[in-house]
């Protein structure tokens, strides 16, 4: 595992896109797995920004979300399809047919897990996993439970999770009670995963999930056993990693 600790956003940001630019630039055949959120908007504005400069093309690039919500319409200004489209994918050369992102309001729900699934088998190896996060230790939205879950699939969202993404909504009713997401199957199979974490909010979770015990209690604890974890951190998120 390597933890880096910022004290600017700016070098966060840029070390961020950096780790994937540099991925693509030496794979165009990339596969990307990425996140939503709070936590990768400044790395993603860098990557456009870098895409910008010519210094890289996601033309032959294929990409898999980590996550969607369930029932909400895939152009509610909330919905992960909207989110990558307004930070990424509407800013680079990524062809649309190769950007994947579960479907939250497929009429078979089991089944698109497993047409997800597929496709991400299809492609390949993740080479590149982009993770925020939770509070209480969910990566993508595999929340703490007495078991998990290795593939894709539909999830019942933490109350607190519900909670902390309300802030993307005008009440924590509106906030979607299930999402379906990535497996920890998938995401530990990604070749390298690249964790990032900001805000002292989440400084005590960070300690708790590289540090403490491997449980499913804690989904990102598991994170300890990859071969190939990088960390980024800004400085109020790693305060108990120094
Ligand atoms: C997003 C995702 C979640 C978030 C986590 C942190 O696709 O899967 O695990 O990464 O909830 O969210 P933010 O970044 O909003 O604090």
């Amino acid at each position: 595992m390597n933890v880096l600790i910022f004290d600017s956003n700016e070098k966060l940001n840029e070390t961020g896109a950096g780790i994937i630019t540099g991925l693509v630039q030496t794979n165009p055949r990339a596969v990307l797995g990425l996140a939503t959120g709070g936590t990768p908007v400044g790395v993603y504005e860098q990557l456009v920004s870098d895409f910008r400069r010519g210094l890289v093309s996601f033309r032959q690039a294929t990409s898999f979300n980590l996550d969607e919500y369930v029932g909400l319409p895939a152009d509610h200004p909330e919905s992960y399809h909207s989110y990558m489209n307004h930070h990424l994918f509407r800013h680079i050369d990524l062809p649309a047919a190769q950007a994947h992102i579960p479907n939250g309001n497929a009429d078979d729900l089991e089944a698109e897990c497993r047409r997800y699934d597929e496709m991400i088998a299809d492609a390949g190896q993740i080479d590149l996993q982009l993770l925020g996060l939770g509070h209480n230790g969910h990566i993508g939205f595999n929340e703490p439970a007495h078991a998990l879950i290795r593939g894709t699939h539909i999830v019942d969202l933490a109350e607190e999770t519900r909670r902390a993404n309300a802030r993307f909504f005008n009440s924590v009713q509106e906030v979607p009670s299930q999402a379906l997401t990535m497996g920890v199957g998938t995401i530990l199979k990604a070749k390298m995963i690249l964790l990032i974490v900001r805000g002292a909010d989440k400084a005590e979770i960070v300690h708790r999930a590289l540090t403490g015990p491997i449980t499913t209690d804690c989904p990102a604890s598991l994170l300890q056993t990859h071969p190939h974890l990088v960390v980024l951190l800004d400085e109020e998120a790693g305060r108990l990693m120094r």
